[in-house]
Order: C-alpha cells, then structure tokens, then sequence
C-alpha cells in the first residue's frame, strides 16, 4: 500500500491555483490507489510556528540526552515529521511569493530539514531518500527559460537544493502554472491564452504523474 501526504500552502483558499492542481493530482492518485493511504496538511489555514533554538538544539542532539523542553520541542515535532516518513509520495502546493516559496512552507522544511535526515555524505543516502516528491507551483509571472525573469525563480531552485540535503531529489517533479496574475492584472491582458495553456498542461501532467 502505498502512502500519499498533500500538502498545500497557498493563503488563497478556493482561488487558489496551486491548490487546483495539487487536488487534480490528488484525486488521480486516488483513483490509481484505491488501497492508498492518504494524509492531507493545509499550511495555508494551519501555519505552523516559526522554529525556534530549542527545536534547533533539539534536532543535533541524541534522543537520550535531549533536556526535558528540547524533549518537548521535537514531541510537538514530530507530527510533522511522522507524516514525512509514512508517506510514500510527498505532494506539494507551492504559490510563488516573492520569488521564493510562501514563509509557511518554510516553517514546514525547517522541520523536516535537519540533522536527522540529512543524506550521509558517502553513500548520498537518508532516512527519507527513496520517497517521490511532486511539487506543484503557481507564479504570476513567467519564469521560464528564456523569459525576462528566469533568473529571478528561486522558488525551483531552492526545493531542488534544500531537498537534495535530505534526499528528497531522487524522484522530484515540478509542475509549473505560470501567468496566473494574467486574467487579473490589465497589463497582462495579452498573456491570457498562455496562461489558460499553462493551467491545461499542468492539469494534464498532474494526471500522467499520479497515474505513473
Ligand atoms: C505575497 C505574494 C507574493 C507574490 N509574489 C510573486 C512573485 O514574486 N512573482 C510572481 O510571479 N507572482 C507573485 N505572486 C502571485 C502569485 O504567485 C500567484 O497569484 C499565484 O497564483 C499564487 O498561488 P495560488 O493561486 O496557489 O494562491 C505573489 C502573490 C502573493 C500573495
């Protein structure tokens, strides 16, 4: 049986585009996985708290010689990360925002991306190496190649390197909804069948993912 763990981050609820394609693929998969297990976390509406220096103590030091509010930092954890190492297939919502990732997602790969799990240097493997990742974004603008602002994405960029630490990049697929600031911004008016097109191909790639 196999896990799946969705999560979203947009703070856009029913607008939200990224939220569109995470549940296209997250309804596909449940049809390709009628035994599956799934778990969903909505950092949008639930953020999680910053971590804090006790988390970050808490991380580097062995379990048995944690002190009792580094004990309790990681317990308050450890939901969080429990649903990590269940899961089989990590898929993520993730809105561009400020060229980057929302703050929330941060918060969430703060926990994750530590010590314990990351990737040992010789044999480039981790406690989390094996699980697929899908990343789904959504951006206003464009960032791809070729595009006046392909150097400004550190939004793939990033996923690609902090995941890579605790090797989750070993089956990691992005699918990019682009132009979505198209049918608000009049500026944009002229990009809006570009941004119809990118929406239909990330609906059509979410599809062939999940039934891979
Ligand atoms: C706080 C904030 C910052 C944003 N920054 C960017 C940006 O840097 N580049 C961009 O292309 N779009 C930016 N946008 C637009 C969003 O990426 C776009 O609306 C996207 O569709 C949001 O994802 P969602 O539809 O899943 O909520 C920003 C939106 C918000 C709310």
């Amino acid at each position: 049986m196999s896990n799946l763990l969705h999560i979203d981050s947009s703070i856009q609820g029913d607008q939200s585009v990224s939220r569109e394609i995470t549940a296209a693929f997250a309804d596909a998969w449940k049809l390709a996985n009628p035994a599956g297990g799934y778990v969903y976390r909505d950092l949008g509406a639930d953020p999680l708290p910053h971590i804090d220096a006790t988390y970050y103590l808490a991380v580097q030091t062995p379990a048995e010689q944690r002190t009792e509010v580094q004990h309790e930092a990681w317990q308050a954890a450890k939901p969080v990360i429990d649903e990590v190492l269940a899961a089989d297939v990590i898929l993520l919502g993730s809105p561009m925002y400020n060229f980057s990732i929302p703050s929330a997602l941060k918060a969430w790969i703060d926990r994750i991306a530590v010590r314990p799990f990351f990737v040992d240097q010789e044999t480039g493997v981790g406690a989390l190496t094996g699980k697929r990742v899908v990343v789904a974004t959504s951006r206003g603008g464009s960032y791809a190649p070729g595009t006046p602002r392909e150097s400004f994405d550190f939004q793939e960029p990033y996923l690609r390197a902090v995941f890579s630490m605790i090797g989750l990049d070993q089956d990691l697929s992005f699918v990019h909804t682009e132009l979505t600031l198209a049918h608000v911004v009049p500026e944009m008016a002229q990009l809006r069948d570009l941004a119809v097109s990118s929406k239909e191909l990330a609906h059509e790639t979410v599809r062939k993912l999940a039934a891979a």
